[in-house]
């Protein structure tokens, strides 16, 4: 991967201070209906993916993990913040399904190549970089097996340019589920499915996308 400009650089680590904030994991526990309810598109398409042996990216402190932990083979947990992979640890400890992992805000380190099953990222990859985006898509054409699936929810939100996500709606930094399409397709991966997702009354400013490792 190359270098990474410095501005860039700054805006990720900007972008993961904010998220050391405790009240948000608190008040998210208690919000898992729109991700694992029955007939909602994250559902439909999680439902899709083989859990034999899966990363969670940005994981946050564990509410989906918790939520699939008895039927993944195994489960690598993935997050730029320590005080984040330390709250996974302290939840699930040396449960022998799970593993952890520290990254860099754009990489995958150390995870073994062509070796995974599924990869899932929610409620986080909205707020990234679209250069870490971009980055993501190609650890994760990386690291998983052909015919594995990754599940990624994204920002589909084109306003501000060249601003800080603090200035949008949302917090949803600048992104396009085209663009995520036309990426993965370069990189290697199907388009299986595709959608626009509302938020919080903002019509289409989210996207969610299944794709399959060719
Ligand atoms: C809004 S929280 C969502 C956490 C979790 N996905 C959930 O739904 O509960 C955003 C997460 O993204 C992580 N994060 C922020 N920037 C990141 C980056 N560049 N790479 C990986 N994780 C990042 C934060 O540490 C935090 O865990």
């Amino acid at each position: 991967m190359n270098p990474m400009p410095d501005k860039a650089r700054e805006m990720r680590q900007s972008i993961a201070q904010d998220w050391i904030v405790p009240p948000y994991y608190d008040q998210a526990e208690a919000w898992l209906g729109p991700f694992w309810d029955e007939g909602t598109p994250f559902r439909r398409l999680f439902d899709q993916l083989d859990l034999s042996r899966v990363i969670e990216l940005a994981c946050g402190r564990g509410r989906h993990a918790a939520q699939i932990l008895d039927r993944v083979g195994e489960l690598t947990l993935v997050d730029v913040l320590d005080s984040n992979i330390a709250a996974c640890r302290a939840r699930f400890g040396d449960d022998p399904r799970l593993r952890y992992l520290l990254n860099n805000g754009h990489d995958l380190p150390g995870l073994e190549s062509r070796a995974y099953s599924a990869l899932f990222s929610y409620d986080a990859m909205v707020h990234f970089e679209l250069l870490d985006v971009l980055d993501y898509l190609r650890e994760t054409a990386r690291v998983l097996r052909p015919g594995g699936r990754a599940l990624l929810h994204v920002s589909n939100n084109m306003e501000n340019p060249g601003g800080h996500y603090h200035q949008n709606r949302l917090w949803r930094n600048f992104g396009s589920l085209d663009v995520v399409r036309h990426l993965a397709d370069r990189l290697g991966f199907q388009v299986l499915d595709h959608t626009t997702l509302s938020w919080e009354g903002q019509e289409a400013i989210d996207g969610l996308v299944l794709l399959e490792r060719r």
